[in-house]
Order: structure tokens, then sequence, then C-alpha cells
């Protein structure tokens, strides 16, 4: 047998960054939807998480549809934290869209198509189509490449615990078994359609003569009866995936691309017709997702209107919108109404507020943040740090954590103590000093309003 010329893949490195939510893994409440005081990420604002957690519970029914909620607070009174606990809450099968206001102005078409994307990348459609499937444990597979045209041929041998029978392999099934490292010993499906190969784990068979497996491997049994069978398989898509991909212009690329481009209206009406029909013959469920929609002050009065008009469609998603303004600007009017959100939308939501934190809070958000970015921190600093968190701001406390360490990394040191935050306080200014700062030395720099 000639061996087999492995296409070496270079392997791709994960880099974990770490970002300003990423200690947050859900909404830290119980079954009675009580916030636990700490928990999953999670520290205090009790009651607007039990709200966001009931909230939650009517998402997940999947019964409701087209509600608003706005999510009123002080800047960095974790709104944006609440709203990435409830995505983390919802799992992946429901469809959770974050924007910001202002995207909505930068993208290359125009506002409302921009709107109806997002709102349309909030509602997933459960498919329910029947597969033909073969799977079984490989018990081995051979590649042979053609001395003189290259090509590669081989033979895949599956078994069940009933039979086995040999299948012989065409060169995108063979790049598709390395590409996912099958080996013998795998359990796996191939969808018959799109030839699609699932690795579902190791045969229990395997479990011993392969200790070095590391502790991921998942461990299956043997299929058993026909290694053919039909199954019932469910996906979900989200209305715009389906718009893009029926979308002649566009085709399916523009989905990894990322430029979707604008869609046309009758696509859209397609889409929802087939989309209606699969629903009657049960085919297709729809799950209604939550678009969230940060800084929503930053939207104009028509996109407003237009958002208004949108909830009442019966495939609206849910619209979370969070701000941190006050009696403000409705943006493309002169009149001002609380939160910068016209008083008709202001009306048909429901509103979330979040307060500010107390000492002890701050102090709990700060040490799971010294986790995530894995810094050790003495209790001293600890406490100072918590200090600067309430008489500036949690987010400026937040910003140096990292930088004290580096601080401390300087002078060899394992921990972070009082001298480093004192020295990366003195070095980064917050809002107050940077203020007063400029109040004193305000006509060097250009624009100066300040009276
Ligand atoms: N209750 C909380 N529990 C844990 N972390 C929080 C909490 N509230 C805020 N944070 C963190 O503090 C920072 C600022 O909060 P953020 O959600 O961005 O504020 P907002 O969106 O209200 O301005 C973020 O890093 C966020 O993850
Ligand atoms: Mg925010």
């Amino acid at each position: 047998m000639a061996a087999p010329k492995i296409q070496e893949l270079k392997e791709l490195t994960r880099i974990e960054r770490i970002g300003a939510h990423s200690h947050i893994r859900g909404l830290g409440l119980d079954d009675s939807l009580e916030a636990r005081a700490v928990s999953q990420g999670m520290v205090g604002q009790i009651e607007a998480r039990k709200a966001a957690g009931v909230i939650l519970s009517m998402i997940k029914e999947g019964r409701i549809a087209g509600r608003a909620i706005l999510m009123a607070g002080h800047p960095g009174t974790g709104k944006t934290a609440i709203a990435m606990g409830m995505a983390k809450a919802l799992g992946e099968d429901t469809p959770f869209t974050m924007m910001a206001a202002s995207e909505i102005f930068s993208l290359e078409m125009s506002k409302t198509e921009a709107l109806t994307q997002s709102l349309r990348r909030s509602i997933g459609v459960r498919i329910k189509e029947e597969a033909e499937l073969i799977e079984g444990e490989v018990v081995e597979i051979e590649i042979e490449r053609s001395v003189t045209s290259g090509a590669k041929a081989g033979k895949l041998i599956l078994k069940t615990t009933e039979m086995e029978t040999v299948y012989d392999l065409g060169a995108k099934m063979i790049e598709q078994l390395q590409r996912e490292k099958v080996v013998s010993g795998d359990v796996i499906t191939i969808d018959r359609a799109s030839s699609k190969i699932s690795k579902l784990g190791r045969s229990f068979a395997r479990a011993s003569d392969y200790d070095a497996m590391g502790s991921q491997t998942r461990f299956v049994q043997c299929p058993e009866g026909e290694l053919e069978k039909r199954k019932e398989v469910v996906h979900t898509v989200t209305l715009h995936e389906m718009d893009v991909i029926n979308s002649r212009a566009q085709g399916f690329l523009a989905l990894f691309a990322g430029d979707t481009g604008e869609i046309k209206d009758e696509v859209r009406e397609q889409i929802d017709q087939k989309v209606a029909e699969w629903r009657e013959e049960g085919k297709a469920e729809i799950i209604p997702g939550v678009l969230f929609i940060d800084e929503v002050h930053m939207l104009d009065i028509e996109c407003f209107s237009f958002l208004n008009r949108a909830l009442e469609s019966d495939t609206a998603p849910i619209v979370i919108m969070a701000t941190n303004r006050g009696i403000a600007q409705i943006r493309g009017t002169k009149f001002r109404s609380p939160h910068g959100v016209p008083l008709d939308l202001i009306d048909r939501s429901l509103i979330i507020m979040t307060r500010p934190y107390t000492a002890e809070e701050i102090m709990n958000i700060l040490k799971i943040r010294c986790e995530e970015e894995d810094v050790e921190m003495t209790e001293d600093a600890l406490d100072l740090l918590t200090t600067i968190g309430s008489e500036t701001s949690l987010r400026y406390a937040i910003q140096l954590i990292t930088t004290a360490s580096l601080v401390a990394q300087k002078r060899k040191a394992s921990e972070v103590d009082v001298q480093d935050i004192r020295r990366v306080y003195s070095l980064f200014i917050d809002i107050k000093r940077s203020t007063q700062f400029l109040k004193e030395y305000q006509e060097e720099y250009m624009f100066s309003e300040i009276n």
C-alpha cells in the first residue's frame, strides 16, 4: 500500500482574549428565578437580573414575540453585562443578535435595511428534515494515491454491532475524513445527501488501548442495527441566513464574507411564504430570539418608528434596548424625551432599571475580574481599587487591574500590591481628574467650549 500523503493542515491556535464581559456566564439565577448574590460571574443588581430572568423564561417558552424591553441606568451599571448573561443563558439554539445603535449609520445600506437584517437575524427557524445517514464505527481507512495521476482513492470499512460494510471513497470524502482526523475506532455519521461527516466520539471498545487520548475524548457505544438509517435531524437557521442564501445576487458565500448588501423585498416575501407553508405542514417552527440594541438613544426618529411598526409583526423578536441617557433629544427631531426614546416606543416597553453598585458589589466584581484576567492581588490593593471604583467609575477600576499587574511584573512581584495600584492611578487619569485638568489648561486645547 502506498503511504498516504496527508496534507498537513496548519493547526489553528486559539488565542483566548479577555473581553470586557468574558467573565459573564449567565444571569446567576436559581430555579425560582431569584438572583444569587454572586453567581455565574454576576454580582448584585438583583432586581434587574430577576426581571431579565422573567423575560428569559418568556422567551424560552417561545410563545411571545415582538416585546420591547428598555434597560435604563447609569454608565457601568451592567446593562450590557446583563444582556450578555441573557445571551449565555438562552443557549445556542435561540438567536441572539447584539448591535450598537450607531452601527446602522456606518453600513453601506439604508438604515431600515440594516434594522431589518438585524431583526431577521434574531428570528430562528427550526427545520425538521428526514436524512439518510450512515452511522458506524470505523474499522479501517485505506487511502491510496495513484502514481500516475496523483488522484486519491480509498476504502472505508464501517461496522455496527451487527454488520460490516466496505465503502469506496471519492476524493471529496477522503479530504473530509482527513480534515476531521478520523481514525479507526471513531464512531462517525455520514449524511448521504451532503456527504458531510461528523465524528460522534470514540468507541468504548477502544477505551483501553488509547490511554493517551486526553480527557476531552468522548466515548460512545458502537452503533446497533443497520449501518444505513433514516433519522430526523433538526437544524436551526435564522431568517436572515435564509434570505442571504436565497438571494441570487449574493449566494451563501456572502454569509462568510459578511457583506450581504441589501436584500430584495421579493426574496424576503418568498422566504416568509415558504416558512409559513412549512409551519403549516409541521416541518418548521419559529423561534423568536433577541435583538439587543445597545446605546439605543443613537437611533433616530425614522428608526424608532420603523421599530415600532416591526414589533407588530408576528415574526418579530424580543427587542432589548439599553441606554444611559436621561431626558435627552430624540435624534432627528428637536423634541426631548426620557432616555432619548420616543414616548410611544417607551410606552410599549417594559423598563428595567439598573442602579449604582455598593462598595461591596464593586469589590466582588473586581475580584471576579482579577480571576478572569489571571491577576493575583493583595487584600489591601483590592481595598484601594474598590475605593477607586466607588469614587471614580467601575470601568476605570477594571482597567487598572491588568495595567497594575504589568507594573507589578516589572518589579518582579507575583502579586499586585498597593504601590502598583498607586502607580497606575497616577499614570492613567480618570474622567474627574481629566476634566479638572482640562479646566485648568483649556486655553491650550483646540475647540475648547467649557466656560
Ligand atoms: N452585576 C455585574 N456583575 C459582574 N460584572 C459586571 C456587573 N455589572 C457590570 N459588570 C462589568 O462591569 C463593566 C461595565 O459594565 P457594563 O455592562 O459595560 O455597563 P453598562 O453597559 O451599563 O454601561 C463590564 O466589564 C461588565 O462586565
Ligand atoms: Mg453598555
